[in-house]
């Protein structure tokens, strides 16, 4: 559905200062001028092909950028929870990383032909959090949604991507995003293992559910293929191979880890999303 323009949430634009502040984020992250920036044929992929890749890579930078709001908010419930300041600054750290990766994608947005229009209050852009949560129980609904969830599937879509890709300059910005990513998905656990003991059992199933939520977000990744749309393989689109590698991380590397914290997603709600919920005890396998 469009809405009328008047109604419509602000575009979504990036501005850059430049200066000082370039200079600093380019000697904390540096290597991007070192991209095959300039590189794309896009006449060897053709119009409708390279049109699919400027919506892929334009959402892929509103999804940084998401990403960059998530871990910081992550970073101040850890502060305001007492969280291992080593933790903090890995989730701090990660904040610097996503926008980094926001600088990334946008160059090759532009090279792609310029943004797909997309319109969205930044007002919005943080997530949200149970009204009311102390400040361990906010920090663990962060660290679960944006990490155990979110950061854990972008490794195999990232992957699959990165694997079918054959232009040079996105294969770079993809290696160097991928470069994050692993550490990223890591940060959920690094918390559980520290926070998992000072949750309740009633804060535990409130994760359960907040991870099932932020798994049913993300379930169109992997249930709907747009047979309209070409997918931009080779420039950055993913397959069925990609989709299956989705729900595989889903069960191996969402659900199982979770149920190691007592925090056990509901088998019907991962059913009604495409995937099982296996777990393997004692060398037998059994449904949860
Ligand atoms: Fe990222
Ligand atoms: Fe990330």
């Amino acid at each position: 559905m469009s809405l009328p323009a008047g109604d419509r949430p602000p575009p979504f634009e990036l501005t850059w200062l430049g200066g000082a502040t370039g200079t600093r984020l380019h000697k904390r992250r540096p290597g991007a001028d070192d991209l095959p920036w300039g590189t794309l044929d896009l006449d060897a992929f053709g119009p409708d092909v390279a049109a699919e890749a400027r919506h892929v890579w334009t959402n892929g930078v509103f999804t940084e950028y998401a990403s960059a709001a998530a871990f910081a908010s992550l970073t101040s419930a850890l502060l305001e929870c007492g969280a291992p300041i080593d933790l903090t600054a890995c989730a701090a750290d990660a904040a610097v990383d996503e926008l980094f990766h926001v600088e990334l994608s946008s160059r090759l947005t532009t090279e792609l032909g310029g943004a797909a229009p997309l319109h969205f209050d930044l007002a919005n852009v943080s997530p949200a959090t149970s009204p009311g949560a102390r400040p361990l129980l906010r920090a663990a609904e962060l660290a679960v949604a944006t990490s155990c969830v979110s950061e854990t599937l972008s490794v195999p879509a990232m992957a699959r991507s990165r694997a079918l890709a054959t232009a040079p300059l996105v294969r770079a910005v993809l290696d160097r995003l991928l470069a994050d990513e692993g550490v990223h998905a890591k940060i959920g656990s690094w918390f559980l293992d520290w926070a998992a003991d000072r949750l309740t059992p009633a804060e535990r199933d409130r994760l359960a559910d907040v991870a099932m939520t932020s798994i049913e977000v993300y379930a169109p990744l992997w249930l709907t293929a747009c047979d309209a749309c070409p997918p931009p393989l080779g420039l950055g689109g993913h397959d069925e191979r990609g989709r299956a590698a989705l729900r595989d991380a889903v069960t191996t590397n969402i659900a199982r880890p979770l149920a190691e914290y007592d925090i056990v997603l509901d088998p019907e709600r991962l059913a009604r999303v495409g995937c099982s919920y296996r777990t393997s005890t004692h060398g037998d396998s059994a449904t949860r």
